[in-house]
């Protein structure tokens, strides 16, 4: 694969989706080619699974079921985008990926890390992410900072408990691939945090 794939993990509140806004205007301003999309969704089919998944009232949705949309959602991004943009050498940037699942269904929800692996593998197998940049603040931190939980969807809702599975998820996965993960402190001002992604990926070499 000629290309170069990195993904964006964290908790919820994170500040995940203002930082990558701050690099595509980074990006742009220096004349760097990239695309980027996100998970779940980032093609018509995708979307509507995420639609699925995401939706209020599907509160009887089991987390088998949740897991297995995911990873539908993504093979499909996967085959109609990820894929060939890679093989065509380009910069490909991913708003969560994999380890969301690993750390939402596999660590959370308590399906454990196994069974994300073996149902993705399939979706999954040579398309890992050249580097994986989290985010790095806690749930309760994230939580003050956003003023709570002002989000109807299903996931947000699921309280501190779970979110802070979630990052017990996010740390352990970390320390477990840390050539992949990037670690990026995120309990700075917005300005400090985008500073440290920009800098990380001159060092890797990205961009
Ligand atoms: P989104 O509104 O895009 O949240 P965020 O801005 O935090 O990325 O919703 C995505 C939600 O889906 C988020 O709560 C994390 C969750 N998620 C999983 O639980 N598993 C997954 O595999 C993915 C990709 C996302």
């Amino acid at each position: 694969m000629k290309g170069k794939f990195i993904t964006f993990e964290g908790c919820e509140g994170v500040g995940k989706s203002r930082q990558i806004k701050l690099l595509e205007e980074y990006l742009v301003k220096n004349g760097i080619q990239y695309y980027l999309t996100r998970e779940p969704g980032g093609t018509e089919i995708s979307e509507q699974i995420r639609a699925i998944i995401l939706d209020g009232k599907n509160l009887a949705m089991t987390d088998e079921c949740e897991a297995l949309l995911y990873a539908a959602a993504r093979v499909q991004l996967i085959k109609e985008e990820i894929e060939p943009r890679l093989k065509r050498g380009e910069l490909v940037f991913c708003d969560r990926y994999v380890d969301s699942s690993l750390a939402y269904q596999g660590k959370a929800r308590g399906l454990g890390y196994d069974f994300i692996r073996n149902i993705n593998a399939y979706a999954c197998d040579n398309f890992m992410p050249d580097l994986t940049i989290f985010l790095n603040l806690s749930p309760e931190d994230a939580f003050k900072r956003k003023g709570g939980a002002d989000s109807a969807d299903r996931l947000e809702i699921s309280g501190m408990e779970f979110h802070k599975r979630v990052y017990a998820g996010y740390l352990e996965l970390a320390g477990k691939n840390p050539e992949r993960f990037a670690v990026i402190d995120a309990s700075g001002t917005k300005e400090q945090t985008s500073g440290k992604i920009v800098a990380v990926l001159k060092e890797k070499g990205i961009i």
